[in-house]
Parts: structure tokens; sequence; C-alpha cells
């Protein structure tokens, strides 16, 4: 996690985000703090943390930093300018944390963990608002895993964590308007218990959760979710993130998953 020292809405790249709507300075910290005391608290995730840049109000947000898969860091190439400066923060901690550095051809745009997650054997990957479709096969041949791609249709679920969420080998939850056609097909045939997410919740990004062991942190309001999560044997906690949310972000986006 990076501590929101810098955050704000500084510029526009996805519908959320209005920089006349500004975040709360006071209020981000408290919240990001907030969720920092869930994870470390009954789930007991160990957090690092990733020092906070002046100038790059977005690095709060390292799921987008790029792929993690043991040792390996694939490193994202952001599609927007705005991001790119992240990118020599993002690898220097890798870097200094003895992680092999992979970086994608020139030209092709990859978002990370924002676009990209594992699921059993396999890397559900998402395309067409932020990652291209060639970082797919590039990420399938470094992780020599599977890679489906999925295609995104709505603007305001632009990355695939905002619109699915894999809970452990055979379970996910997703937003089924979030996905074209296809995309809705690949995902029914392919994950064992797909749990669909109501439109309201969803508004609140449910599928951008946080999953350590059995517990499940999201935004509030996603209250639907507390009786198929529990049916499943998982406990929700909601965190109040109405900040992060002005920037297109909430829990999930807010971590990188190291293990
Ligand atoms: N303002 C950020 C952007 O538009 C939010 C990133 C959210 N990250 C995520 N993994 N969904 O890039």
């Amino acid at each position: 996690m990076c501590p929101p020292d810098y955050f704000g809405i500084e510029y526009e790249i996805n519908p959320w985000m209005r920089v006349s709507n500004q975040a709360d300075p006071a209020r981000s910290r408290k919240q990001w703090q907030e969720l920092y005391s869930v994870l470390t608290g009954e789930p007991g995730a160990a957090i690092e943390l990733l020092a906070p840049v002046q100038g790059l109000p977005d690095l709060v947000f390292t799921a987008n930093a790029g792929y993690v898969a043991g040792d390996l860091f694939v490193s994202s190439s952001f599609k927007h300018r705005e991001r790119q400066g992240e990118t020599r923060y993002f690898d220097a901690w890798f870097q200094s944390h003895g992680y092999r550095i992979r970086k994608l051809g020139a030209g092709c745009i990859f978002e990370g963990m924002g676009d990209a997650l594992p699921l059993g054997d396999t890397i559900f990957a998402g395309y067409r608002h932020r990652s291209e479709v060639c970082s797919h096969q590039a990420l399938g041949e470094i992780t020599g895993r599977e890679v489906l791609s999925l295609e995104l249709n709505n603007p305001f679920f632009y990355h695939l964590d905002t619109c699915f969420c894999p809970l452990n080998d055979k379970s996910a939850l997703f937003f089924p308007e979030a996905f074209d056609i296809y995309a809705n097909e690949v995902l029914t045939k392919t994950v064992p218990d797909l749990l669909a997410v109501s439109a309201v919740s969803a508004h609140r990004f449910a599928c951008n959760a946080v999953v350590v062991g059995r517990t499940v942190v999201t935004n509030t309001g996603c209250d639907d979710l507390q009786q198929p999560l529990a049916a499943r044997g998982y406990e929700l906690r909601m965190v109040e993130l109405s900040e992060f949310m002005k920037s297109g972000g909430s829990a999930k986006c807010l971590t990188l998953r190291l293990d």
C-alpha cells in the first residue's frame, strides 16, 4: 500500500473523476488508515509500504504497479501520461525487494493487477479501456500461465478489478453488465461458482474487494453481498472509501497482493 499524502483528483482519466469533485485530504487519510487497520487486524495481513511521491496522486492505487507472481514482477506500462511517472517508483520498490523485473514490449499498454487476476492456474485479463490485448499474450509467455482475455464494455468499470474478484480457486464475484457477451460466456464456462453482484453494489465497487483468508473487505454500501458471502464461509467488512471512489478506486485498487 502507499499512503495518500499526495492523493487528489488532479486530472480526469476515468468517468468517476471530476477535478471539481476534490477528495478531502483529512478524510482520505482517515479512510486509508481504516482500510490498513482492518487488513492488518483480524485477517492478519502483513503490509509493506511504498513512499508517497508529490505530483503522483494515483500512486496510492498500487494494484496498477504490475503483475506479481512469486518473485517475478511484470511492470505496468500506463495508458495515460498522467500515471506514467509512477512506474520508476514501483520498479524501484520491487528491485530493492529482490524481485525479478520484467517489462512488456514497447507500446503495449498494461495496467498490472488492475487488469490481470489469477484464479486457480488461469489468469483472467481485461482489455479495451486500459490494458491492451497484446499484454495478455506477453503475460502468458512470461508467467507460463493460460491467460483468458475478457472484453470490458462499460467505461465506469474500466479495470478488470472493478467488476471481477476471485475469492478462491473456484469462486468469484462479477458484474455481468461490465463485460461483453463473449466475456460473460468465458466466465460462465470457466469459473465453477460465479456470483453476480447487484447493480447497486457493483456501483459501490463491490467487486473491488480485498480477500484475505476468509475476510472480504469492500467499500460501504455493498450490504447485499453479506448473505451470499456468508453462505460461502466469508465475512464481509465494509470500510468507507468515498474519497477514493472520486478517483474511480476502492479497497482492492489501494492494495497490491504480494504473496
Ligand atoms: N484514478 C485511477 C485511474 O484512473 C484509479 C485507479 C484504480 N485502480 C484499479 N486497480 N482499478 O487510473
